[in-house]
């Protein structure tokens, strides 16, 4: 996956803007922040942390964020997603995810607390002009309640975690009534990330939500009752840039990540989800696989199984398995 070749100008034009050096601090405070885990403090405390965010944090969130999105195409065809509420939206990562994988996007709500951000957003999304749906941007902030439209699909990614439990709560219901079809929860593929996404899924659940993904089913988690955390992987293109401001030598970055969807219409079961990296050896492949009972369930597919091991052997990590 990469970046919309709009989005990489955009961002390279606004970190032109910031000082050579700076935005290499400011990349590395980020990193180091964001690996600490540590939501005491704010993250992002200056202009050069966020063009610093645009060059090394965007592309992992978008990623994740579309290929979230792309589940709801997969899972539920021809949903025709019009109109999308993103809460805590930054610089509107989830707008650009939205707008390339549903072409069907009329209109976006982006609601966001930091002034900074919301005329970032804007000013990312004018770059180009005419690809991006209509957009509002509003400066609300989540903790003291929040006005909603119905929207088809609303998300909240990479910002549940960062709210206090009431506030995330109280976030989730409202979002969950604002929701006309769908509700995303993405958070990053760490144990802290997946028991914010628990605690979403439980929520939603107790509200009468269907779930679409990535569980097959509506049991408790069986992950997590092994204490393990469920999360899935999303590899994206590395700009030099982002190289350069992160000291790596690949051309790619895997950003882990958790999520959960949840349907207002109850979601049709249609196979098991793959919860690790299939292990493709000679003659035969190892699936480890969350099945529609809520059970974890170990799988060999050998190559006597000719059409299921055709199948095993281009099957990945956060796929379904019929
Ligand atoms: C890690 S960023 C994620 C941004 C974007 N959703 C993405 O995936 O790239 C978290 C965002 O949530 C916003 N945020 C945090 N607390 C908020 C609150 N109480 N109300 C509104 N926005 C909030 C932050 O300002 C920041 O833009």
């Amino acid at each position: 996956m990469r970046l919309p070749p709009e989005l990489l100008d955009a961002i390279q034009q606004e970190t032109e803007k910031i000082d050579r050096r700076r935005l290499l601090h400011a990349a590395t405070e980020l990193t180091e922040h964001y690996q600490a885990a540590d939501f005491s403090t704010p993250a992002i405390a200056s202009s050069a942390h966020r063009a610093a965010y645009l060059a090394v944090r965007l592309p992992a969130t978008y990623a994740a964020t579309r290929r979230v999105f792309s589940e709801i195409n997969l899972r539920s065809p021809g949903s025709e997603i019009t109109s999308l509420l993103d809460l805590g939206s930054g610089p509107g990562t989830a707008l650009w995810a939205a707008a390339e994988e549903f072409s069907s996007l009329q209109r976006a709500t982006l609601i966001e607390a930091d002034e900074h951000w919301l005329h970032m957003g804007k000013s990312l999304a004018e770059f180009t002009g005419a690809s991006l749906p209509q957009a509002q941007w509003l400066r609300q902030d989540l903790r003291s309640g929040f006005s909603c439209e119905r929207h088809d699909l609303v998300v909240i990614s990479y910002t549940l975690g960062e709210l206090p439990r009431s506030s995330a709560e109280e976030t989730l219901r409202k979002a969950w009534k604002c929701a006309g079809r769908f509700l995303a929860v993405i958070e990053p593929g760490t144990r802290r990330g997946f028991a914010t996404v628990l605690s979403a899924r439980s929520l939603l659940l107790e509200h009468g939500a269907a779930i679409l993904a990535p569980c097959p089913h509506v049991e408790a988690c069986p992950m997590a009752a092994a204490g393990d955390w469920c999360h899935f992987s999303q590899r994206i293109e590395r700009t030099s840039q982002h190289r350069q401001l992160k000291g790596g030598a690949l051309g790619y970055e895997d950003e882990k990540f958790s999520y959960v969807i949840a349907a207002k219409e109850p979601a049709v079961v249609n196979g098991a989800r793959i919860v690790r990296h299939p292990g493709k050896h000679s003659g035969h492949v190892q699936l480890a696989l969350c099945t529609p009972e809520g059970r974890l369930e170990n799988r060999t597919v050998t190559r006597s199984n000719k059409s299921a091991y055709k199948l095993a052997r281009k099957a990945e990590w956060g796929d379904l398995w019929p």
